[in-house]
């Protein structure tokens, strides 16, 4: 809707592709001002040239603090305060448990747990109150998946911080959620993965799910707007958008 978001300010880490320009695209449109980050120059610049003036692109590694520092610095001096918080950037890691090297481990829980974490801890200080904050699990992070070990627990870590998060920041009015997305088609497995084995993988999720098909970013971004702007007696859940893979 036009004007939904009018004099709304939103950060979204990872807002460069995917879930997050889908809801960086969502807010836009409906008259927020939106900060997006990612480590891609060139996709953060596609990126904005698609969303327009109302869009900021910060090339900012969430693995990196003195990154996040100045990712804050930045937001402060552009936005001042922050309504909306999409802590969104992640990445997959795909390796049987019994050959995952200490390396995918690491690089993993960087950017998807430790950068989260801080992400939320430095950009804490310009919510406004009201604001809302939602963390990207996964529905991995419920389920005993083959070859996502480290990835799913990462996503779980994430799902917990959620709760802590959310009673640490309630006495200034702010929520925490979580948005747990089953499987949609962004283009994350082919970073990480070999074509033939993306498309394997892609094939197995869709014939075990309930809806025998992929999400899109755009239905996982309205689920994201809710729970940023509209779910204000809602906090320290997790909202499932997954086709019913973790719930029938
Ligand atoms: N797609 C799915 O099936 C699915 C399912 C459940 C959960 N999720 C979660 O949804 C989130 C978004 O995933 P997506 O599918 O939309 O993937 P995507 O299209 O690959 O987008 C990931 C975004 O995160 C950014 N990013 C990655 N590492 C980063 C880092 N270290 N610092 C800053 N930005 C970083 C990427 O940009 P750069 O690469 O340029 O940094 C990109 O903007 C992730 O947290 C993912 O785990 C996805």
């Amino acid at each position: 809707m036009r004007d939904k978001y009018a004099d709304k300010n939103a950060v979204i880490t990872g807002g460069s592709s995917g879930i997050g320009f889908a809801t960086a695209k969502l807010l836009v449109d409906g008259g927020a001002r939106v900060v997006i980050t990612g480590r891609s120059r060139t996709t953060l610049d596609a990126a904005t040239e698609r969303l327009g003036k109302n869009a900021l692109a910060v090339r900012s590694d969430v693995a990196s603090l003195p990154d996040l520092d100045a990712l804050a610095a930045r937001v402060r001096d552009e936005l001042g305060t922050v309504e909306a918080l999409f802590v969104n950037a992640g990445i997959t890691t795909a390796m049987p448990f019994a050959s995952t090297t200490e390396e995918m481990y690491d690089e993993s829980f960087a950017i998807n747990v430790k950068g989260a974490f801080f992400t939320v801890q430095k950009l804490a200080p310009l919510l406004s109150t009201g604001a809302g904050v939602v963390l990207t699990t996964s529905a991995a992070n419920v389920m005993g998946m083959q070859d996502v070990s480290v990835y799913a627990a990462g996503k779980a870590a994430l799902r917990s911080m959620a709760r802590s998060f959310s009673r640490e920041l309630l006495p200034r009015g702010i929520r925490v959620n979580a948005i747990s997305p089953g499987p949609v088609d962004t283009g994350i497995l082919e970073n990480t993965m070999t074509k033939e084995a993306a498309d394997r993988f892609k094939a197995d999720r869709v014939a075990e799910n309930p809806m025998q098909r992929f999400g899109t970013p755009e239905e996982i971004a309205r689920a994201m707007a809710f729970l940023a702007f509209d779910a204000t007696y809602t906090t320290g859940t997790e909202f499932v958008a997954d086709g019913g893979i973790t719930q029938l």
